[in-house]
């Protein structure tokens, strides 16, 4: 039955040329057709390069927008459009534009999890793998508003020293669901097990780690790790690749305050499924469009970001 699914996806994607784009929080099954898969700064630049008449973006919504806005003459799939994220749905772009005008003179760095309308109001986009570098490339007596994730803002903050970083108060519910008390009772279980956590997870979850990062800088860091046992502090789907990646090292997700809610997984980013990954190629929609203003003023914000790296 998958096997099916799978041969009519390779067909479609040939007879299409379409190619598909994966987050490693996908399902396994999805991560399996993609002929990309990464984390959103990866993803992101990917789109720029990519040789197909179309890409389906297996994901949520702002990642495919994000590929629409770089790639404005390839048609770009969304099997769910309603795939949505909490982080970018916690920054309206009307209630941005408000909070801009209340800071005047402060260049907008925002995370590339906000809407094709909070992009085209920001600077210089960043992701979770690039903030630090995104930051630090604005000049130091140069105040900063940085959206919409108040986590990997004070993160930042706190790696910088900066003082002119003002934040927008908006957040990830999976990455704000981990259990602190869980967290430590898993490291007295595992007492030689490594710490990976997710800049989107509230700070005192951070500061418990022994490495901080995106969800690719989280993978290299256990490949090239000598540790055997990883406690992992972000949404559960990353757990295929790393399995998949090191079969011979053992991976341990973080729980949860309320264990039986499975709430360690976007249930946003599972939305996509082999079955709507089929009916969206066969019929070229759901398809994302963005209005040509909009789009170009997003578009230098994450061109500034994608020159930095
Ligand atoms: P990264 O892909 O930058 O690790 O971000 C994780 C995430 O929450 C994506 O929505
Ligand atoms: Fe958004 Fe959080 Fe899901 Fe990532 S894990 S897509 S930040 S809701």
């Amino acid at each position: 039955m998958v096997e099916n699914l799978l041969s009519k996806i390779a067909d479609l994607k040939k007879e299409k040329r379409a190619v598909i784009l994966a987050h490693y929080y996908c399902n396994p099954e999805v991560q399996a057709v993609a002929d990309f898969l990464g984390d959103s700064l990866a993803l992101s630049v990917k789109a720029q390069s990519v040789d197909a008449d179309v890409i389906l973006f297996a994901g949520v919504n702002f990642m495919a927008e994000t590929a629409k806005v770089l790639c404005p003459d390839k048609r770009v799939l969304i099997p769910r459009p309603d795939a949505g994220c909490s982080l970018a749905e916690s920054c309206d772009a009307k209630d941005f534009a408000e909070f801009k005008k209340r800071y005047p003179g402060h260049k907008v760095v925002s995370y590339v999890n906000t809407t094709v309308g909070v992009k085209a109001l920001t600077d210089i986009c960043c992701t979770s793998s690039n903030a630090l570098q995104v930051v630090n490339s604005i000049p130091e007596d140069q105040p900063i508003i940085f959206a919409p994730d108040r986590n990997l803002g004070s993160y930042i903050q706190k790696l910088t020293g900066r003082d002119n970083i003002v934040l927008w108060d908006g957040a990830c519910l999976v990455h704000e669901e981990f259990s602190l008390e869980g967290l430590k009772a898993l490291k007295e279980a595992h007492p030689a097990a490594k710490v990976v956590v997710h800049p989107e997870c509230k700070a005192a979850l951070v500061e418990e780690a022994d490495f901080v990062g995106s969800t690719a800088a989280i993978l290299t860091y256990c490949d090239q790790s000598e540790a055997e046992e990883f406690i992992v502090v972000t949404e559960a789907g990353i757990l295929a690749e790393m399995e998949k990646r090191m079969p011979q090292k053992k991976f341990i997700p973080a729980p949860t305050a309320d264990a039986a809610c499975r709430c360690n997984e976007c249930k946003e980013m599972k939305k996509v499924t082999l079955e709507n990954i089929i009916s969206t190629l066969e019929n070229l929609s759901p398809e994302v469009l963005i209005d040509e203003p909009t789009r170009k003023a997003a578009e230098r914000a994450i061109l500034n970001m994608v020159e930095i790296k």
